[in-house]
């Protein structure tokens, strides 16, 4: 995982230091910690994160301390929210706010292969968007992914994304443009299904 990084601006948001987001008893996001830096590196080194995600590759301990150094900066920032997925105490994955400064953000999330195939990812995003809109204030969040990440597209219908378009040349994964879609969800909307679902069933 990579954070981008860009200097502070004076509309930024401060982050609380200690923040500590809970859904149910079972899960919870938490800023990382240099102990999960195995779980990142296993992430990291997956197959679908390689192939949809931004992440160097290799990746190693080396990249998982710098993202952990990014993390750190970009909350002291204020320009990103960097969240790690805890399961039943053990480190699931990551899901990030990216925050433009404007009262906009960018989602990010992927969970690690041992954490897939329990709607974690879609548990995990609404908590940081109920929290995004209702601490931060923000007025509305994007979110991207490549055409062929169905598994993000359904995690993000599932959080209220609606998906405003299919666009060429939108990402940018190692040095490649690749098409991409693009959705939102805005402060007030349901976070759940607001269109039909328009992808393959599993
Ligand atoms: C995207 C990701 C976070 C989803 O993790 P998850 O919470 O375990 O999600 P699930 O495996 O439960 O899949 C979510 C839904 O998508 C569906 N889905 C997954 N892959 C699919 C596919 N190829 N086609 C159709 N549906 C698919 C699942 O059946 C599930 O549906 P449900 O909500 O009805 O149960 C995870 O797959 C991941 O980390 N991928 C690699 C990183 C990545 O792509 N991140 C997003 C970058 S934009």
């Amino acid at each position: 995982m990579t954070t981008p990084a860009r200097p502070r601006r004076p509309d930024d948001l401060l982050l609380p230091d200690d923040l500590v987001l809970r859904d149910g008893d079972d899960l919870l996001l938490r800023r990382h910690r240099r102990s999960d830096l195995a779980g990142i590196v296993a992430q990291c080194v997956d197959p679908a994160t390689v192939r949809f995600t931004v992440v160097p590759t290799p990746y190693g301990p080396d990249e998982a301390e710098e993202f952990l150094t990014a993390c750190e900066r970009t909350w002291e920032e204020g320009t990103a929210a960097s969240f790690a997925v805890v399961v039943d105490g053990g480190f699931a994955g990551t899901v990030d706010l990216r925050l433009d400064g404007t009262g906009w953000a960018e989602v990010g999330f992927g969970l690690g292969p041992w954490a897939r195939g329990r709607g974690t990812a879609a548990r995990a995003v609404r908590t940081v968007l109920r929290w995004a809109f209702a601490d931060l204030g923000l007025a509305g969040v994007h979110w991207r992914a490549d055409v062929e990440n169905w598994g993000s597209r359904r995690t993000a219908w599932r959080c209220g994304f609606r998906v405003e378009g299919r666009v060429r040349g939108l990402l940018v994964q190692r040095g490649t443009r690749r098409d991409g879609w693009i959705g939102s969800v805005l402060r007030g909307e349901p976070l759940a299904p607001a269109e039909p679902w328009e992808g393959p069933e599993r």
